[in-house]
């Protein structure tokens, strides 16, 4: 760690929890905690807390918690350097480190902070390069008029423009001291065939494109005119700031007023953002073209469950963008559609109309998908049976992607209205549907699609990417394992502030001895839990079985507690290292875990892990053999029972965290002191009991019941 620990609690000192995480999800005040739906796993009712006391986070809904350091390390997706950073920043507290570093380590650390500056760098030379060039005022500024898009707008969204030309803004960068390297990564300079350096962009009007801090991370440049042989736009590429699936244009500008109306408006291009700005609507932002990927949809789930579609008038587009909604429904999104007349996009409309009655249009049209879905196709199939038939399919389809099921009830309603069609009948094919889709998926995935999705795509694609490549690097081996040092250095540090923050009621004199009865009892079902999923790793991992999805089991079972953390620091251990690998797709072995090289930095675990390594395997494993020898008969292995072994094992561990979970919840209800708190509690329990509920339901045994 090279930030030094004064540093580290100047910041803790200074920063105030809910005023971090506000900037992220929008809160709402419950007695002493402010609650919110949980931006790390998808639910439809807040049990997502902060407890601005305790300076802390917790979600009872999927366990993730901590203080506003990992707060922000999870949702950004930061490294703990990269969180304290952004803390420092937001508190205006100058970073000290610790000791000098190589240009390398500076090159790869800073790499990300590096694009950053390049692209401020960028945006004010294009911004001047509009301004104060004859090229810029006389081609670019004349066509933002002409767009009428106004002086305000060209300010508050930073348009710029790039002059005609092979190289202004590469020459001038390199003149103002960035790297070759850097200006080829950021995208914003090519390399042609002989070697030479050009710019991306060159004559075009300049869209800067935010991230939702508002830091300038891509370009989209536009044509000045309309020559059809030429792309109309010219984007940056992906960069390790500008990840196209996980940003939307406009989000930075738009966020608070999103929170605010509680709703977002989703248009496709650049200039109907800015269109809507200027007709005074605030809470937009544009895909860019492209459908809705999951990580987009999690964007705007942080900020509001409700979206309104804009869409330009032609059927056959709309039609092939359709699927893409089902996508939102998934998510228990409330989906509206304002579909726009022929010939028009939101952005020549609202140019049109004016600002209030194009509000007015927009207010008065917007309808609810299903509804709108179903009328657009109803007047196709009036005479041609068959193709009905397709199309109530293809609605249903929509409704039972509904996770809601009230909502999905209105909609079974109002569509058998609309269809005039029995709604029983209409349900049966829901019911057929979802059957079928139920097959098609994995058995045991309840409750983590949203996670899954973070992991794979919004999550840590970034990193991974950086990850990866180091790792197919043999020279690299060294940077590998600092970034791996690091990475365990901050999950102690989470587990110790976690432990020190979310359970200091342990030792709290008010429990009755059957209460600390019970917790010891939760904790060594937990840890006998955690032994044998690390003991069936070590052993099976590698395998690919019939029910692990064609991946290996290790990776599989992964995947199903991604929402999990192990807490025995032993087991816990060899979690961390196996999702650290995970991430490449590498499954590590017991030998890779024996052969761990040791040297100063190796913590006590490592420097046991033969001895913890060999108690794992030594009861069943050699009890197996010893009675199938003794026996002499053909007992169905432990691997052959695996298939039933493993899912158990997953739905205990889960139990037994919601089981902690619930003892911790009725501590504090016990030491609730205003009726507010009390409620919380309640509310709080009972959300656990029916996951618990659930999950013994899914057992088949109620090993706890009271
Ligand atoms: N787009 C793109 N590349 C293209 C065309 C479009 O990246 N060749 C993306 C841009 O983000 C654009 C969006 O798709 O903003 C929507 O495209 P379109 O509606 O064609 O462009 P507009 O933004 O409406 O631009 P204009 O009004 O200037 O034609
Ligand atoms: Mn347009």
């Amino acid at each position: 760690m090279k930030i030094t620990q004064q540093t580290v609690l100047q910041i803790k000192d200074r920063l105030d929890i809910t005023d971090v995480v506000q900037d992220f999800v929008f809160l709402k005040k419950k007695g002493q905690n402010w609650t919110a739906c949980c931006p790390f796993h998808h639910e439809k009712t807040p049990s997502f807390y902060v407890n601005p006391a305790r300076n802390i986070y917790k979600c009872f809904g999927c366990g993730k918690g901590g203080d506003a350091i990992t707060f922000v390390m999870e949702i950004e997706n930061y490294t703990y350097p990269e969180a304290l950073k952004y803390l420092a920043k937001k508190y205006n507290i100058e970073i000290q480190t610790d000791e000098n570093l190589t240009d390398e380590e500076l090159a790869t650390q800073n790499e990300r902070e590096a694009l950053l500056i390049l692209h401020d760098f960028a945006q004010n030379f294009y911004k001047k390069t509009l301004h104060t060039h004859p090229e810029g005022e006389t081609v670019g500024l004349s066509y933002f008029r002409e767009r009428q898009i106004s002086d305000l707008s060209v300010e508050t969204f930073g348009l710029g423009y790039s002059l005609d030309t092979w190289d202004s803004f590469t020459q001038e960068a390199q003149k103002n001291g960035f790297s070759r390297e850097m200006l080829i990564k950021s995208g914003l300079t090519l390399q042609t065939e002989r070697g030479t350096l050009i710019d991306r962009f060159r004559g075009r009007v300049l869209f800067p494109i935010h991230n939702v801090a508002g830091k300038v991370i891509g370009f989209g440049g536009r044509i000045l005119g309309n020559d059809k042989k030429l792309a109309k736009y010219i984007n940056s590429p992906e960069t390790p700031i500008y990840e196209k699936s996980n940003i939307l244009y406009g989000i930075s500008f738009a966020k608070k007023k999103i929170k605010e109306q509680d709703n977002c408006y989703l248009v496709e291009g650049y200039t109907d953002v800015i269109a809507l700005h200027q007709a005074d609507i605030h809470n937009v932002v544009a895909s860019s073209g492209t459908s809705l990927t999951m990580g987009q949809i999690r964007l705007i789930k942080r900020f509001t469950n409700h979206i309104t579609i804009l869409y330009d008038g032609d059927v056959a587009g709309i039609k092939a963008s359709l699927r893409g909604i089902d996508l939102l429904l998934e998510e228990d999104l409330d989906v509206k559609i304002v579909l726009f007349p022929d010939g028009e996009d939101p952005d020549s409309y609202a140019k049109k109309l004016g600002s209030t009655a194009f509000k007015d249009f927009v207010e008065n049209t917007a309808e609810d998908f299903i509804g709108f879905k179903t009328k657009l196709f109803i007047k196709e199939t009036q005479k041609d049976p068959l193709k009905r038939a397709e199309v109530i399919r293809d609605i249903v389809e929509s409704i039972v992607k509904i996770p809601d099921a009230i909502k999905q009830q209105i909609f079974f309603q109002t569509t058998a209205q609309l269809l005039q069609i029995d709604e029983k009948a209409l349900m049966q094919e829901g019911l057929k549907i979802s059957e079928k889709i139920a097959q098609q998926k994995p058995k045991y995935n309840n409750a983590q699609n949203g996670q899954n999705a973070q992991n794979g795509q919004s999550g840590q694609s970034g990193q991974n990417a950086q990850n990866a490549q180091s790792s197919q690097n043999a020279q690299n081996a060294d940077a590998q394992r600092e970034i791996e040092n690091e990475y365990f250095e901050n999950y102690y540090k989470d587990e110790n502030n976690q432990n020190q923050n979310l359970a200091p009621q342990n030792n709290n004199q008010n429990q009755s001895l059957a209460q600390q009865q019970s917790i010891s009892l939760i904790d060594k079902g937990l840890a006998q839990q955690e032994r044998e999923a690390v003991r069936m790793l070590l052993m099976y991992g590698a395998e690919i079985l019939p029910f692990t999805d064609e991946k290996p089991l290790l990776l599989y079972y992964l995947n199903e507690v991604a929402d999990i953390q192990f807490q025995h620091p032993e087991y816990a251990y060899f979690i961390q290292k196996w999702r650290f690998h995970a991430q490449m797709d590498n499954v590590l072995s017991m030998e890779d875990f024996l052969n761990i090289e040791q040297n100063e930095s190796t913590n006590n675990i490592e420097k046991n892990i033969g001895k913890i390594i060999a108690d794992l395997l030594m009861e069943k494993y050699t009890k197996s053999v010893r009675w199938e020898e003794k026996l002499n008969m053909d007992l169905p292995t432990e691997k052959d029972i695996l298939k039933k072994l493993i899912p158990e094992n997953i739905l205990r561990l889960k139990l037994y965290q919601i089981m902690q979970l619930m003892q911790e919840n009725e501590i504090s209800l016990k030491n609730a002191k205003t009726e507010e708190e009390e409620d919380d509690c309640l509310t709080v329990g009972l959300y656990l009991e029916r996951q618990r509920k659930q999950i013994t339901q899914q057992l088949k045994m109620d090993i706890f019941h009271k």
